[in-house]
This record gives structure tokens, C-alpha cells and sequence, in this order.
């Protein structure tokens, strides 16, 4: 946000911009959203949109973009091979990260796709701060494992440290004396930590990790989907980088990284995905891969207008009153919750507003996913979908017993420049009344698992008939309110 003063003192997340499109919004009635919660196995990935009032999914693919992204659809040049569409994004990205050679991939996972099958071999070890679910499931297909070894700080859900994110570097020397470099197939850092809470990652730490893996032979990949909201708070918690440019900012970063790749349904407000590499022997390398899996090289799975959004996104991102948007919402979302004394994960981070499952429904047991319980106890009360962020998003160790999540949390995604203040204060206005009501809800069990990436498409049920109850507490108290 730009410099505005409000003479109260009071912090408003003011909009740097004006709605020009909008999307109807439809809120059912209370045993409606019940019966939708029902229908859809108790898992919030199944609810229909048509269904949800505010959709805090996820910020994937559904920011709002801006005219100029729009009017940039419109010159896409339609070609298989050689499209000028690529040529003008290959020069956008070599201009914002420094890095010589782009690999175009539809999506962020397909990125990961590339990178793994390059780089991961059967018994090796990706270091990381943390996991998250399509880069870990990647990795494993290969026959390679994840350790986490993020920051001490990066494990508790409240704390004032600035980059929760942060690697913990005795850790990564400690892997490296112990593992040897042949058994590390990547070291990797996420910008901003997305299965705990949208934590951001400080510059002096990936210098540090940047200069050992270098030291050690290690490659740095770097996963910049969640880039915009890590360059302001790089740039609003740390001191020196105050009037840095944003793109030297990013500048910056990327020299540390042999590998930066990110999903453009996050970075650039589009659809979509790119590795940028500077290593060409490693470029051919992933290059063999995108006709492959992806398409030519000139589109890797995209739409040519999708591409050009992405284009100019990814410039939008250097502009402080655009990346800013997130970060002072989920900040103001969060502060909201916490007078109401409802525990969220602070400092406040990106990309969403985390509520702390563990203590909102600490009466469950925690093989009853008490996020994911959450997660429909939410939309039931406000038609409000969030995304659990706990165990169920785990996979079951090999033996089959449940692999219990670090941190239960329920995620209210944000997206980039889509909801409204009001917006915000009725989701924790829903979410006050359930924290009071906590105790109506109960725990969930499955009724059907996928093995893989369970929390996509399985299906569970309440333990007990809590729905039941927790609609007609609603109405006792909120009368004919939807
Ligand atoms: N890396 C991070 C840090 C992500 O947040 C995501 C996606 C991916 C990789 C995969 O990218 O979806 O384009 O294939 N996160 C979404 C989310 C799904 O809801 O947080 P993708």
C-alpha cells in the first residue's frame, strides 16, 4: 500500500485499485450449505463453486487481473512453433530474473515434474525448509525423499521472528556432512512456506544456503510461486532492502539459484508455469522433457494468451502497490481473528489467513483431522471454503498408519485483489461465532482414500451427527440470517 496516513491511527488495508468486473455471489442458507457439505464427502475441494460465498480455496489461478493483462490476451500470436508470445515472455523473465534459458511447463507440479525427473534419483534426499504437497509427492515417485529442515521459528505457530521461512543452517551443514553430495539431489527453498503458514524467507538467509550449496556442489532450486508476497515483506521487515527496487530485489534472489521455477497460477496472476535456469547443460537436460510432458517449447502446455498474461503479471509484481495487496489483507483478516481471540499462525505471512486448528479443536483427536473438520465446520457456518492444511494433506507412511502434520492448520486463502474489506469482516464475524461453538464440532473419518494426494478427491464423513447440531445452534443465534 502506498504511504496513506488515516488520522485515527487506525491501520486500513486501503486498495490501490478499482473493481471494473465483477461475479455475482450467491449465500445459501445455512442447511443448504449443510447438505452441499454432505454431498461433497466433507472434503471442501469437492463443494461446487456455484455453492460457495466467499471461495478462500486457495489464491491458485484465481487472482484478479488487471486491464492490461487482459488487453495483453488479445495480441497472443496463435503458433505451435516460434510464437512471439514466448519470445516476449522469455525477454520479460530473463529482464525481471537475470537468468539466461526458460522452460515453459502448464503448471507449477509439471515444473516439478521436469526438475525431479532431472535431478532426483532412487535413495537421494531433497533438502528443503519445507515441503509441499506436489513437489513432495514428485520427488517420492522417483524414489527420492524430503527432510525438512526449516528454522526452529518456522514450527510455531505464534511467534514475532520476521522469516519464519528461513532455513536453519547448522541443519544443512549437518545433512550435507552426513548425506555427502551425490546423495542430495537438490536443496530447495520455497518462497514462503505454504503447508505452514505463508512464511517468508529472508535475503541474508539464502545467501548463506546459497554460498554452502555452492561450497558443496549442492543445486539450489529455488520455488518463487509465492515470490510476490516474500518481496514485500523482504522489503517491509527488512531494513537494508527498504528502498531497494523490487527487481533488483528479485535480482538478487535469483543470482543465489541454479534453479528458480514457479506456478503463474500464483506468480503473475495467470495460468501456468516456467523453470529458469542459467546452467545451459542443465537446460538441455530439462529441455529433453517439456516436448515430452508439456508441448513445444514455444507454448509447454499454455495457452498463448494465458502467456502473455503472465507476461505482463509478472512485471505488475514489481510494482509495490500491487504485491502489497495480499500481505495487508491477510494481516487485517488475521488481526480480526485475533480480537477475537481465535489462535491464527503469526506474524501474519502471504498468501492466506492460517487459523490454528491444533487449539480451535483441540477436543478432537488429531486422527479425526481437526483442520479438515474445520475446514467443513467453516463453510457449514459461513459459506466460507477454506483449504485444511493439516494431516489430511499428508500421505500415510509406508506401513499405512496416519503421518501426523507438524501443524493443523486451516487456511483462508487470499487472493490477489478479489475480496473486499466487508467481505473479510463477515468471514470472521461466521468464524467468532464458531470459535465460541468450538466445541459442537466433531472429527471426520474416511469413506474413501486415494492413495495419492488424498486430499484432492477423498471423501469422508462426521463422527457423530455434530452438522446437525452446529445448524441449529446457528439458528438459535443468528435467527433468519442466511
Ligand atoms: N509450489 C508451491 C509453493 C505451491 O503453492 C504450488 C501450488 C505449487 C508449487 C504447485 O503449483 O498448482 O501450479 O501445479 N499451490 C496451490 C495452492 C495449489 O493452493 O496453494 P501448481
Amino acid at each position: 500500500m502506498s504511504n496513506v496516513k488515516i488520522l485515527s491511527g487506525e491501520n486500513i488495508p486501503l486498495e490501490m485499485h478499482k473493481v471494473r468486473m465483477v461475479q455475482k455471489l450467491t449465500l445459501l442458507p445455512v442447511e443448504k450449505r449443510m447438505q452441499c457439505m454432505q454431498e461433497a464427502g466433507f472434503n471442501t475441494f469437492l463443494l461446487k463453486n456455484r455453492d460457495v460465498f466467499l471461495d478462500m480455496l486457495t489464491d491458485s489461478g484465481v487472482n484478479a487481473m488487471s486491464e492490461n493483462q487482459y488487453a495483453a490476451m488479445m495480441q497472443a500470436d496463435d503458433s505451435y512453433a516460434g510464437s512471439e508470445t514466448y519470445y516476449r515472455l522469455e525477454a520479460v523473465l530473463r529482464d525481471i530474473f537475470g537468468m539466461e534459458y526458460f522452460l515453459p511447463a502448464h503448471q507449477g507440479r509439471a515444473c516439478e515434474n521436469i526438475i525431479s525427473q532431472t535431478l532426483v534419483r532412487p535413495g537421494t534426499t531433497a533438502l528443503m525448509n519445507y515441503h509441499f504437497t506436489t513437489t513432495k509427492a514428485h520427488i517420492t515417485l522417483m524414489g527420492g525423499s524430503v527432510e525438512e529442515i526449516i528454522c526452529d521459528e518456522g514450527l510455531k505457530i505464534q511467534s514475532d521472528a520476521p522469516f519464519k521461512g528461513d532455513i536453519n543452517i547448522a541443519k544443512l551443514n549437518e545433512a550435507i556432512r552426513r548425506l555427502g553430495k551425490e546423495k542430495i539431489a537438490f536443496m530447495r527453498i520455497e518462497a514462503g512456506t505454504n503447508l505452514v503458514g505463508g512464511q517468508p524467507v529472508s535475503m541474508g538467509n539464502m545467501r548463506e544456503v546459497s554460498r554452502i550449496c555452492r561450497e558443496s556442489g549442492v543445486p539450489l532450486v529455488y520455488d518463487a510461486s509465492l515470490l510476490a508476497d516474500n518481496l514485500y515483506f523482504i522489503k517491509t521487515r527488512d531494513e537494508k532492502y527498504r528502498d531497494v527496487d523490487i527487481k533488483d530485489i528479485t535480482r538478487e534472489i535469483s543470482s543465489f539459484m541454479d534453479i528458480v521455477y514457479f506456478s503463474a497460477r500464483k506468480l503473475g496472476s495467470a495460468r501456468g508455469g516456467g523453470i529458469l535456469v542459467s546452467d545451459k547443460a542443465l537446460f538441455l537436460k530439462m529441455r529433453e522433457l517439456v516436448p515430452l510432458f508439456e508441448g513445444f517449447l514455444t507454448y509447454g502446455g499454455m495457452s498463448v494468451r494465458e502467456m502473455e498474461a503472465m507476461a505482463v503479471g509478472l512485471q505488475e509484481t514489481m510494482d509495490i502497490d500491487v504485491i502489497s495487496q495480499t500481505p495487508i489483507f491477510v494481516e487485517a483478516l488475521c488481526n480480526e481473528l485475533t480480537a477475537k481471540g481465535i489462535p491464527v499462525v503469526t506474524p501474519p505471512g502471504g498468501l492466506g489467513c492460517h487459523i490454528d486448528a491444533e487449539e480451535f479443536c483441540s477436543h478432537i483427536p488429531q486422527t479425526q483431522y481437526r483442520a479438515g473438520a474445520l475446514a467443513s465446520a467453516v463453510y457449514i457456518t459461513g459459506g466460507v471454503r477454506g483449504m485444511e492444511r493439516g494431516t489430511l494433506s499428508e500421505q500415510r507412511n509406508e506401513d499405512g498408519s496416519e503421518r501426523l502434520a507438524e501443524m493443523e492448520l486451516l487456511r483462508l486463502a487470499i487472493p490477489k485483489r478479489v475480496f473486499t474489506l466487508s467481505q473479510l469482516k463477515y468471514a470472521a464475524d461466521r468464524i467468532g461465532w464458531l470459535w465460541n461453538n468450538r466445541r459442537l464440532i466433531g472429527g471426520l473419518e474416511f469413506v474413501e482414500e486415494p492413495k495419492v494426494l488424498r486430499f484432492f478427491f477423498g471423501r469422508l464423513k462426521p463422527v457423530g451427527n455434530w452438522p446437525e447440531t452446529l445448524v441449529r445452534q446457528f439458528r438459535g443465534d443468528y435467527g433468519e440470517s442466511l
